[in-house]
């Protein structure tokens, strides 16, 4: 644990309500409510141009709001200086000053708030540790690689104590074995800091493996909260489910034929439990990669024929098209490689099966 480790800093919660923003006529965030716990690390996914910039950037007082208010630890910071909100935010680019050396840097922000020398050495030497960047501390930016780059800003961060980290795809410019390590410090700093962090990604794999809760925008809406269990294994709608998870949900079309058969592309299939729908309305059926199974032709399989196989070594996804030309994309471990042009039969694990209304709406 580090020197600057202070629980009182752990209980910075963040409150949103009622936020809305507007660039001119063009409404990019409607009316939000969010509360974030003490110490919790939430992460912000949704699709480019959703709004999660911006909520991050009013959140840091770099973006006035529209209408609405922020609190912070339970102050209300809606009007308040972004230096004075107890934030510090962490970009996708670093933005380093490249004359200075990474001391030089850790130490700029304390310098302008005129930190005494002795204190200003502390806290940096605190914070190379964390960061694991002791030995650099003499070297210029430019000879540094992008994920110690990276440390660095995350560094220049840490020593001004923030009560709130907020990232804005940190990682983005790593490659990819960078990012799964910084990804793995990340995890650490929120395990040894303790305190209340917002994380902006695409990736799919740093929102389920960092977050406490992740939420789910759209469209300057939020369209789910919750853990990375709930929002994989139970989405709340059509849009959720099919942007989490990599690869995608599969989302098929069925008409009901009873309440509890269903047509799926010219098959009759059982479900294992009536659905909410009536006799002809059309369901969208969501069912994940690795929720199904070719199994040879028996009761309730679909056929299908292989379209393409991508091998990844651990797994495959065989992309199958069923017999309207829907896209299905199954993951297969183990058995035999599946050969384009091949006719297979697939089953679906009904318990993992998700049924939706045209409109989106989970049933
Ligand atoms: N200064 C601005 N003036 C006008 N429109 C803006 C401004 N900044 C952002 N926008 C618009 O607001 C919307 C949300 O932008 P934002 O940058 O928050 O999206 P994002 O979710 O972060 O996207 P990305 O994943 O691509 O980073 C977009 O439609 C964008 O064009
Ligand atoms: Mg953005």
């Amino acid at each position: 644990m580090s020197a600057q480790h202070n629980p009182a800093q752990e209980k910075a919660t963040i409150e949103l309500k009622g936020v809305r923003k507007s660039f001119g006529s063009v409404d990019v965030i409607h009316d939000l409510d969010l509360k974030v716990e003490g110490g919790e690390f939430v992460v912000f996914v949704g699709p480019s141009g959703c709004g999660k910039s911006t909520l991050l950037r009013m959140i840091a007082g770099l973006e006035e709001v529209t209408d609405g208010d922020i609190l912070i630890a339970g102050r209300d910071v809606t009007d308040l200086d972004p230096a004075k909100r107890g934030i510090a935010m962490v970009f996708q680019s670093y933005a380093l000053y490249p004359h200075m050396s990474v001391r030089e840097n850790l130490a700029f922000g304390l310098e302008i708030a005129r930190t005494p020398a002795a204190e200003i050495r502390r806290q940096v030497e605190a914070a190379a540790e964390i960061l694991k960047i002791g030995p650099l501390l003499d070297r210029r930016p430019g000879q540094l690689s992008g994920g110690q780059r990276q440390r660095v800003a995350i560094g220049r961060a840490i020593v001004r104590k923030p009560l709130v980290f907020l990232f804005d795809e940190p990682l983005s410019n790593l490659d990819a074995e960078l990012r799964v390590s910084m990804r793995v410090e990340i995890a650490r700093l929120h395990r040894e800091l303790g305190n209340t962090m917002i994380y902006v990604t695409h990736d799919q794999t740093e929102a389920m493996t960092l977050a406490d809760r992740i939420v789910v925008l759209r469209d300057g809406r939020i369209e789910q909260v919750g853990s990375p269990r709930e929002v994989y294994e139970n989405p709340a709608n059509l849009f959720v489910a099919g942007f989490i998870g990599s690869p995608r949900m599969n989302i098929i079309d069925g008409t009901c034929l009873t309440a509890n058969r269903v047509s799926i592309a010219g098959t009759e299939i059982e479900l294992n439990r009536p659905m909410p729908a009536t006799p002809q309305e059309v369901i969208k059926l969501g069912i994940r990669p690795e929720h199904w199974s070719i199994t040879g032709r028996q009761d309730n399989s679909l056929p299908a024929q292989v379209e393409f196989a991508e091998y990844l070594g651990s797994t495959r996804y065989v992309h199958c098209k069923l017999a309207n030309g829907d896209l299905v994309t199954i993951e297969q471990r183990g058995g035999q490689d599946a050969k384009p042009g091949e006719g297979l039969w697939l089953n679906c694990h009904q318990q993992a099966l998700k049924i939706f209304s045209m409109s989106g709406e989970a049933r």
